[in-house]
């Protein structure tokens, strides 16, 4: 989901005349277009209109009005250049294509500087339901309309920024800041006039988890907490057990607007947080049943 890892990327998409082998690389990539199959864009049209069904009245306005304006269709997978024609313009971003996750270093300095990496490979129609790592379907449909809000579109940057200063203090400074990731850009919950509504990515871009965020018992939906999410595990192989809820983009930009060096100083003396637990402190929207929850795996 375009997280930041420490491991390597592994590409698992080159042909050798030993067969496919694994290939580890960095690089920048050409979106190889052309060599779309049909199934790959059937794929496409298969998760772009169902999403686009289970997505009214429960994606951010935000999120659907941009989508339309970015012109995503079901029935091509869309050219990072035409995307790049309209989201430019908009707010100074730009798709670059990858071959999958990146170093967390390398994945900070695009963002600072207005880059999204997005997998350039779509997934096979046997994963249409779940997919453990980043694909085009998830990178472009998940996150790319949002960089179109000038507002979270800097928050993006500054978060790219924020990475790189993150990097050099230390680890446990990276695991701060990605649980800030996690909780907003991948798994954030936004507060409408007319109700809860996903921006978070990570959900957009899965039936099952754009349903259960918003209408399952079991999860805790929790009114935002910067240093609270910093101190927030999470689950990676299951839906979250707590979604963290803004109430409009300004907010989640100013929040993380201070240093975040001393807090970051401040955290290490505290302990981490569950990812289902419920705070006294907390802004409660739902306290989550706990139904199907599993007992271990926060990481
Ligand atoms: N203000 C943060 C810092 O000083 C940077 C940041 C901005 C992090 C926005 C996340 C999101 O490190
Ligand atoms: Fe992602």
């Amino acid at each position: 989901m375009n997280t930041p890892t420490a491991t390597p990327t592994r590409v698992e998409h080159q042909l050798t005349d030993k067969g496919y082998v694994p290939v580890y690389t960095t690089a920048v990539v050409e979106q190889p277009w052309s060599t779309y199959t049909e199934t790959d864009h059937g794929t496409w049209a298969t998760l772009f209109e169902r999403q686009q069904q289970v997505l009214q009245g429960r994606a951010s306005d935000e999120f659907l009005r941009n989508q339309r304006a970015m012109g995503m269709t079901p029935d091509r997978i869309p050219k990072f250049d035409d995307l790049n024609r309209i989201l430019r313009p908009a707010t100074g971003w730009e798709l670059i294509g990858v071959e999958g996750l990146l170093p967390e270093l390398t994945f900070f300095e695009h963002l600072a500087n207005r880059r999204f990496p997005v997998t350039w490979w779509i997934r096979k129609p046997e994963q249409l339901d779940y997919l453990s790592e980043p694909d085009l379907f998830h990178d472009l449909f998940g996150h790319v309309p949002l960089l179109m809000n000038p507002v979270f579109a800097d928050y993006m940057a500054a978060y790219g920024r924020g990475g790189v200063k993150a990097h050099g203090i230390g680890p446990e400074a990276l695991v701060n800041l990605t649980r800030l990731y996690w909780y907003t850009v991948e798994f954030g919950l936004i507060r409408q006039p007319d109700g809860l509504r996903i921006y978070g990515s990570g959900i957009v871009s899965s039936k099952g988890e754009s349903i259960h965020c918003l209408e399952s018992p079991a999860p805790n939906r929790i009114g935002f907490d910067l240093e609270r999410i910093m101190r927030t595990r999470y689950r990676i192989d299951t839906f979250q057990k707590t979604y963290f809820v803004i109430d409009s983009y300004e907010q989640l930009m100013e929040a993380t607007q201070p240093d975040f060096t001393p807090i970051y100083a401040s955290l290490a003396q505290q302990d981490s947080i569950p990812a289902g637990n419920v705070l006294d402190a907390d802004a409660v929207f739902n306290k989550g049943t706990g139904e199907g929850w599993a007992n271990d795996g926060d990481v």
